[in-house]
């Protein structure tokens, strides 16, 4: 045998020592409870509208909203939280929001023209490669919008257009931040800020008052700290002639214990499938249903960590500006399925299909999935798939609940974020969303897609 490379030897060393996230082992027990404590609520939501069921709870949905507000509210700072819809843009999720108080964070202009019908008073248009009918929008609308410019081109193109209309509009300026790879495709460098505020200064039309930075996936406060640190002395270097106003500083805060890694998932179990000691797909036959959990700060010391640090590190005055679209989406949402066929009692086929999801999410993150027919606070191994022909139309491995019959009731908690916004037409059709209001009424708000929505061609 050729002998092995010593530095793979030691980097695989190295590899097997550590984890690669910050991860401990634990349950999603609490989350299950509180579904159970629900359980005739959403088994009375199934058996009214039927499955599969988007099911909006827009109590919950103002709940995280007050949440996150009251975490970052702080004497002497004015934040504004606008809601990314990107995260979901569902029309009763996005109404509730703007009943809620909130701004809106809207990157296309499709997204734009939605906040717009819903009466949102305060829109922030971002995204890269604006196309001039997006930037005419907003444009049409610069009482409430402001344009969070891309590029330098982006200024150049919004000054000749604003000019062209006389339409004076607000903008700020997305700046990417260094070593976070993909994400240098947004924005300007920090570097170039001075030069691009010095360009604006030039467009008459352009009133740029702040900058924007967005960073995803933070399970806690580092990145945003990091993030001001250095951003400080850039601001204070160059300023617009009317000094900055505000610094938005996106989203990407992440709601605590909603999901969780499976162990053979992590770099030391690929590692292993890789060198032929455990399968390729799914768990290892001695797998004992644990998961492995991420630690997720808090949002009100995350907070308190942002604030200080936007107060200590930026230009006295600035209004704080925020993105959130995961940490309040997220809770908000929950999916109801019915088991159809039961091949075995460790194998189990259901109505709605992965499509409802948009990816196969669940072949790789575990999300603690639910019989509220016959609940159990115990999980047992069972595959339960959905009904799309494809094997990788998977809910999950296990099941909380003390057995499986067909016609079973199984909810798959904390589904608003990037679930329906991400939704496939593949094979079967996108499902109805059903909505508990604050009166405590159920409703169908979104019917099933039908034939002719598919087709609208066909008459
Ligand atoms: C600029 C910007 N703001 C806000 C968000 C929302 O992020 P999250 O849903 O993680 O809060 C995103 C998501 O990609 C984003 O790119």
């Amino acid at each position: 045998m050729k002998p092995i490379d010593p530095a793979i030897l030691t980097a695989l060393h190295q590899l097997l020592a550590q984890d690669d996230q910050p991860l401990y082992r634990g349950e999603l027990t609490d989350l299950v409870e509180q579904v159970l404590e629900r359980r005739g609520f959403y088994l009375d939501a199934a058996r009214r509208f039927g499955t599969p069921q988007y099911l909006f709870e827009e109590p919950r949905l103002a709940a995280q909203i007050q949440r996150f507000n009251a975490a970052f509210a702080r004497p002497g700072l004015v934040a504004h939280a606008h809601y990314a819809f990107k995260a979901n843009p569902s029309l009763c999720l996005v109404q509730a929001v703007e009943r809620a108080g909130l701004a809106a964070d809207a990157s296309s202009g499709l997204e734009l023209e939605l906040a717009l019908r819903c009466n949102f008073e305060r829109i922030v248009l971002s995204g890269p490669a604006k196309t001039d009918e997006e930037l005419e929008l907003a444009l049409a609308h610069a009482d409430g919008v402001t344009v969070h410019l891309d590029s330098f081109a982006e200024l150049e193109r919004l000054g000749a257009l604003a000019a062209r209309r006389q339409t004076p509009i607000r903008a700020g300026v997305r700046l990417n931040t260094q070593g976070h790879g993909l994400w240098t495709k947004f924005g300007i460098p920090f570097t170039a800020l001075p030069e691009f505020a010095a360009l604006a200064a030039r467009q008459s039309h352009i009133h740029l008052e702040g900058v924007q930075f967005h960073l995803s996936w933070n399970r806690h406060a580092n990145g945003y700290l990091r993030t001001l640190t250095a951003l400080g002395p850039v601001l204070a270097q160059c300023a617009p002639p009317a000094g900055w106003k505000f610094a938005d500083i996106g989203g990407g805060y992440y709601p605590e214990d909603d999901e969780a890694a499976y162990p053979w998932l992590t770099r030391r179990g690929r590692l292993l499938a890789l060198l032929g000691l455990a399968p390729t797909e799914g768990p290892p036959p001695d797998w004992d249903l644990g998961y492995l959990l991420h630690p997720v700060q808090p949002i009100e010391s995350m907070a308190r960590q942002i604030m200080e640090a936007f107060q200590a590190h930026l230009p006295a005055g600035l209004e704080m500006w925020l993105e959130p679209g995961r940490y309040l989406a997220n809770p908000a949402v929950q999916l109801l399925l019915r088991v159809i066929d039961v091949k075995t009692p460790e194998l189990a086929i259901t109505d709605g299909g992965t499509n409802l999801l948009g990816w196969e999410r669940l072949e790789g993150e575990h999300v603690p999935l639910i019989n509220l027919s016959h609940p159990s606070l115990v999980q047992k191994p069972c595959r339960v798939y959905g009904s799309l022909c494809t094997p990788h139309d998977l809910w999950g491995f296990a099941l909380y609940g003390e057995h499986l019959t067909p016609g079973d009731i199984l909810l798959l908690p904390a589904q608003g974020a990037y679930v329906q916004t991400l939704a496939q037409r593949f094979i079967k059709p996108l499902c109805q969303t059903v909505a508990l209001g604050l009166d405590g009424e159920l409703r169908q708000v979104a019917p099933h897609e039908t034939l002719a929505d598919r087709y609208p061609q066909l008459g």
